[in-house]
């Protein structure tokens, strides 16, 4: 029988529900990864990306390395957004140094049709096993992250085919083609529902939804073709807290507040002191820049500190205004955890 584990240390799940806190809770968006070098050697063994995603003993294993070796408060769990597109039929493969990259994109009705729903297939099963692989080695210590892309940002992947400065194929399509844009758009919503309940009965205990190209769009465009259907995903997902992090959206942040979510991601654009008016029910999170943390480690200290006291006491989870750079020095990046370790409230 599965044994269920009481969380050691909560402190992620409380301040999402607006419970007290003696200090902020820390975690590192991309905190698996390449700049841990026990990541790199995992991946060595593997033999490639896809590999670790695909065999749960790997996914498990660099899922633990950043609870391990950095000491952060909540583990997340190693997959990527891309496994939505591809348990909805387009593969992508991982170019090293390029980014991903899909061989076949959605350009019109016919590619549409050609997609189907996650329950089709059970290639996301990998990624469940993992869930629950990792609960059963993590003994409570932290909480565990699920995940998934919003919808604007799985969209611009599959109709651009890969990463783009501008996304304007995507872009185009919105414009082009907003009843075809809406019909993808309302099939990636569909597939992320279950994916998410999938991976919360596996074990999760609060899911972030990723918006990393939403700073593309503009206000209306946002209102229009992202916010709709993120609202569609809180509203479907009652059982954990959710986070909602639209990278670059700062021109929507009132659109952002009304949803159904317990917390909002900032980037190291967003001011603090404006979110936390705007969203005053909310807990925040974020938002040092990496680029903060190249400095030597008294200066990342500094800004530490200085961004801590930016954020509302008690509904702050400290992270980055973005994912961790592989180049990052683990040294200064141990700096910041600690940092937010030693900082109290009381
Ligand atoms: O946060 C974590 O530690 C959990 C794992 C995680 C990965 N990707 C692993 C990964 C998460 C949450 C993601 C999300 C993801 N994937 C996003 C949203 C977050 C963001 O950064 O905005 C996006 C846009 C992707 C798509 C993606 N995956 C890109 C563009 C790339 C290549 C860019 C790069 O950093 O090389 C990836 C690859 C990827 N996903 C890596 C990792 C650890 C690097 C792969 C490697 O080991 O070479």
């Amino acid at each position: 029988m599965e044994v269920k584990h009481a969380l050691k240390n909560d402190l992620l799940l409380k301040v999402a529900k607006g419970e007290a806190v003696s200090r902020p809770p820390v975690w590192l968006m991309r905190q698996a990864g390449r700049f841990l070098s026990e990541y790199r050697a995992v991946r060595k063994e593997a033999g490639s990306f896809r590999n670790m995603i695909a065999q749960p003993d790997y996914a498990i294993e660099v899922t633990l390395q950043p609870v391990d070796l950095v000491g952060v408060d909540a583990a997340i769990i190693f997959s990527d957004i891309l496994v939505i597109p591809e348990a909805m039929g387009l593969p992508y493969q991982m170019i090293p140094g390029k980014g991903p990259f899909f061989e076949e994109t959605i350009q019109s009705e016919r590619d549409l049709d050609r997609l189907h729903a996650v329950q089709d297939e059970s290639n996301l099963d990998h990624t469940y096993q993992a869930i629950e692989g990792t609960i059963a080695k993590l003994e409570g210590r932290v909480p565990l992250i699920g995940f998934a892309g919003a919808p604007w940002t799985i969209f611009s992947y599959m109709v651009e085919g890969s990463g783009s400065k501008t996304f304007s194929k995507a872009k185009a399509m919105l414009y082009r083609n907003p009843e075809l844009s809406h019909k993808l758009l309302q099939k990636i919503t569909d597939a992320t529902i279950t994916y998410l309940k999938g991976q919360i009965k596996a074990g999760v205990h609060i899911v972030q939804i990723f918006d990393s190209w939403a700073g593309v769009l503009d206000a209306e465009m946002y209102a229009k073709f992202a916010i709709p259907y993120i609202r569609q995903i809180c509203a479907a997902i009652q059982e954990v807290p959710k986070i909602v992090f639209a990278k670059g959206a700062y021109f929507s942040l009132v659109d952002l507040a009304s949803l159904d979510c317990q917390v909002l991601g900032l980037d190291w654009q967003m001011a603090p002191e404006a979110v936390a008016q705007l969203a005053p029910e909310k807990a925040l999170q974020g938002n040092l820049d990496p680029c903060q943390i190249y400095a030597d480690p008294e200066s990342v200290k500094a800004a530490t500190i200085e961004m801590l006291n930016r954020f509302p006491k008690g509904r702050h989870i400290a992270n980055l205004g973005h994912g961790i750079y592989p180049d990052l020095p683990r040294e200064h990046v141990l700096t910041f955890v600690e940092t937010v370790k030693s900082f109290s409230y009381l």
